[in-house]
């Protein structure tokens, strides 16, 4: 059995995906938060798992938030990190620690829309499509091994809630599946691509 461990800030969707799928040979072993008043700690504890929170306000400096993430993450043992709206920029000595074993979940097209307010750019540039990515975390910024994405179209009327809600669902779906690849081993590091030992021709789901 493999332990997972869930970082969250806020409403915690893609984290419940993720518990909701029951991956084989997978545990999310506890839902932790920069924010105490997280909503998605509430639906963890609800569904029996270990909560806890680090309010960053709290620390001096990012280092020290850091650091003591760190071992209350190395309490539970992860095999792997999941950064599921987390909105915290992580220190070089966090995403060393946690190097090929921790991945995030980003609202854009990467290497495009790094950051905050990743759909009201995507509009603003006249994109005709959006989408999300699930990648390994690196010390740059959303710039890790992309492991996966999904593509939905931008519409005429549509406002950046609007993308928003449609590339959430396309999270819940691909978040899952990555955390499932990666604990059955069928991804592989090569340089910036990640190849899948169970690769198969997704391209009707990108156009979907
Ligand atoms: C998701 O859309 C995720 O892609 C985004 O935050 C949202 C969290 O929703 N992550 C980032 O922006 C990371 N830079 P959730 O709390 O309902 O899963």
């Amino acid at each position: 059995m493999k332990n997972i461990v869930i970082l969250i800030s806020g409403r915690g969707s893609n984290m419940q995906a993720i518990v909701n799928t029951a991956i084989p040979n997978a545990k999310v072993v506890a839902v932790l938060s920069n924010n105490p008043n997280a909503a998605g700690l509430a639906w963890a504890a609800e569904h029996g798992i270990a909560t806890a929170a680090l309010n960053h306000k709290d620390f001096a400096n990012r280092m020290d938030f850091d650091r003591a993430m760190m071992q209350l993450i190395d309490e539970y043992a992860p095999d792997l990190v999941v950064l599921a709206g987390f909105m915290r920029i992580l220190t070089p000595e966090f995403c060393a620690h946690y190097e090929n074993r921790c991945i995030n979940i980003h609202p854009s097209l990467l290497p495009s829309f790094t950051g905050l307010h990743t759909h009201q750019r995507a509009l603003d540039e006249g994109c005709r499509i959006s989408g999300c990515t699930i990648h390994f975390v690196t010390e740059v910024l959303d710039n890790g091994a992309i492991i996966a994405q999904g593509v939905v179209p931008i519409l005429d009327n549509d406002t950046a809630d609007d993308i928003a809600t449609r590339v959430l669902k396309v999270e819940h779906q691909l978040l899952p599946q990555a955390v499932a690849d990666f604990i059955s081993g069928n991804l592989k590091i090569v340089g910036k691509r990640v190849i899948k030992s169970n690769q198969v021709d997704d391209s009707v789901t990108l156009l979907a």
